[in-house]
């Protein structure tokens, strides 16, 4: 019997496209020996859609012709099975499915979000968990984690958007005392959106209020100069970790732009059949560090990886001063684009055999999770004393 796999993408998420190219890339590419493939589809306005047309990325290009062939369907726990099922006048029974792949890019997805809807239906799912999934979108408080473990991170400081308006010169005392040039960022965004390299006070305010205009929560960074950058990418859970081959990856301006990520290369990329979303910036793989710094780097994405708790496949990010050398973790990226398939390729596994691994690790950590108590016995309201009815105290 093949295992039937839900692959979720899309979502009301500013990394709605990436993850739709994402998702295509990897259903392209499941063993269809072994897996039924069944596109989920979240639109922006958060609508559920199945089809197998939604395993073509042309689909996309006109909405409407998705919303008229597409079925609307809802996921929910049915007597302990993980039901599709439609939301037509029939109640058509789509599939009870297995697992369930979630592709997804990006805040009110990626970040805890999939992964708590998930939790709440009961079927296992391939990645990490919700705190680890949430960490990993915040780079406040992954930072403060790393910091508590003596992992490297950057110089920074944080406030909310109130903060800042209620006294601006207090947090612009913060920033310069981090120093000159910094980076102000959207604490909880992706894909360098709303992300500005202010090289002194002049450009701050700016650079600040744009971030706001984003998150209510910012984060402002020293800027790593002479920098350069790697990523390394981790599969495994907090057991046991493998770490991939290198990528440097190239900016055209100080820092990696949407344009540079997503859309470098020009026409053709997005709608093309092999379109490559994050494996099309320009890059080099391997990097070119010596051995003695890619392996600190990959001990490091290993460290990060388990720190957070992170499952399945993760791709955990590094600013380098190419002139001290020093070494720093930027940001995990717990569902990476095209989920980082090509440093694994560089590393002498195929993006099947890669898929196969994530969803192989998937099923074990669930059957480990369902052999731990869940509840007790017992039934706390039987023994709840009625006299004092509602007003009796509960101490949780
Ligand atoms: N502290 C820093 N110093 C220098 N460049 C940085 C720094 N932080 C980020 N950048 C640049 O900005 C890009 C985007 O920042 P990042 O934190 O990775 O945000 P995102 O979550 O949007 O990918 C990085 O890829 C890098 O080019
Ligand atoms: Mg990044």
């Amino acid at each position: 019997m093949k295992i039937k796999v839900g692959v979720i993408f899309g979502g009301p998420t500013v990394e709605h496209e990436v993850s739709i190219i994402s998702a295509v890339q990897a259903m392209e590419h499941l063993n269809k020996e072994k897996y039924d493939i069944y596109p989920i589809y979240i639109s922006k306005d958060r609508t559920w859609y199945t089809g197998k047309m939604l395993a073509d990325i042309d689909i996309y290009r006109d909405f409407d012709t998705l919303k008229r062939f597409a079925k609307k369907v809802v996921l929910y726990n049915h007597n302990g099975l993980f039901r599709l099922q439609a939301l037509n006048i029939f109640r058509t029974v789509v599939a009870d499915l297995d697992i369930i792949l979630p592709v997804v890019h990006g805040n009110n997805m990626e970040d805890g979000t999939i992964q708590g809807y998930l939790e709440l239906v009961g079927v296992p799912y391939v990645g990490s968990n919700v705190l680890g999934s949430s960490l990993g979108q915040d780079k406040v408080v992954m930072k403060q984690v790393f910091e508590s473990l003596n992992l490297p991170v950057v110089e920074y400081t944080w406030f909310f958007d109130k903060e800042y308006f209620l006294d601006k010169e207090e947090i612009i005392k913060k920033v310069k005392k981090v120093g000159f040039p910094v980076i102000v960022k959207p604490a909880t965004l992706g894909s360098s959106v709303g992300i500005t390299y202010v090289k002194d006070i002049s450009g701050l305010e700016n650079a600040i209020e744009d971030a706001i205009s984003y998150d209510n929560k910012i984060v402002v960074e020293k800027a790593v100069e002479n920098l350069v950058e790697v990523n390394c990418s981790v599969l495994g859970t907090y057991e046991s970790q493998q770490a991939s081959t290198l990528e440097e990856v190239m900016s055209t301006q100080e820092f990696l732009t949407y344009q540079d990520k997503y859309l470098s290369g020009g026409k053709g990329k997005f709608g093309s059949k092999g379109s490559k979303g994050m494996a099309s910036a320009s890059r080099i793989i391997p990097a070119r560090l010596d051995d003695k710094t890619t392996n600190l780097v990959q001990d490091l994405a290993k460290e990060a990886f388990k720190a957070l708790n992170l499952s399945g496949v993760c791709r955990i990010d590094f600013l380098i001063n190419s002139k001290t050398n020093k070494v720093y973790i930027n940001e995990p990226n717990t569902i990476p684009g095209s989920l980082s398939f090509y440093l694994w390729e560089e590393t002498n596994k195929p993006y099947e055999q890669l898929l196969d691994e994530m969803i192989t690790l998937a099923i074990k950590q669930y059957k480990v999770k369902h052999q731990k108590t869940i509840s007790f016995d017992t039934n706390i309201l039987s023994n709840f004393n009625g006299s004092k009815g509602i007003k009796g105290k509960i101490r949780k």
